[in-house]
């Protein structure tokens, strides 16, 4: 693998990502209800709500969604506390999985994220069923919160601690 960089996604990212979407590793990973709307997501985001793509050697391999629960418009995670972040994050190509983008493409994100001293930990909500992602996660100092039911989808929701963030051997 080559060095991935992170640049926010824009409108001519919208084709690829539908593309995307369709790839059955991501419909398998995507749960009834966080399907995307690009054009809008793209058009409306901002500091609470940043769509990263991540290229590798210029090529768009993933996408990365950080959101400031608190303060997004769609308040997804419901009252949540401020000082937090929720991430999203998938390979596009089923060639590209399990080559180490993701992993990069984290610790790229969970770094930025920590960077602002006001984040305290970073919460995921893979599908109770996506028990891959979830051993990603733990790699990376998630712990698990506990199962949560968001709209139709049973999910379980991990959290990471600045601490435990910062204790990840690099
Ligand atoms: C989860 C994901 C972003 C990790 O990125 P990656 O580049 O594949 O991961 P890395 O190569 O850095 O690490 C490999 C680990 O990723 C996870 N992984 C690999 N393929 C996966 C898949 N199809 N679905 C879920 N997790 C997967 C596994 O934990 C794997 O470790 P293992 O080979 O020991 O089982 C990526 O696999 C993916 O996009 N999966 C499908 C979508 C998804 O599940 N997204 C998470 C939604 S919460």
């Amino acid at each position: 693998m080559h060095d991935i960089r992170l640049r926010p996604a824009t409108p001519a990212d919208i084709e690829l990502l539908s593309y995307w979407d369709t790839q059955p590793h991501v419909v398998a990973s995507t749960g009834d209800d966080d399907v995307a709307d690009w054009a809008e997501d793209i058009a409306l985001a901002d500091d609470t709500w940043e769509i990263w793509i991540a290229e590798e050697d210029g090529r768009p391999v993933g996408v990365v969604q950080v959101i400031d629960p608190a303060r997004e418009r769609t308040h997804y995670w419901g009252d949540c506390d401020e000082g937090l972040r929720a991430i999203d994050i998938w390979i596009g190509e089923e060639a590209d999985l399990g080559r180490g983008i993701g992993t990069q493409m984290m610790r790229q994100v969970l770094d930025a994220s920590f960077a602002a001293p006001l984040v305290t930990a970073v919460l995921i909500d893979p599908l109770a069923a996506n028990v891959r992602a979830q051993a990603f996660y733990a790699r990376l100092g998630f712990a698990v919160v506990g199962p949560r039911r968001f709209g139709t989808d049973d999910c379980l929701v991990m959290r990471l601690e600045r601490k435990a963030w910062r204790a990840v051997p690099r």
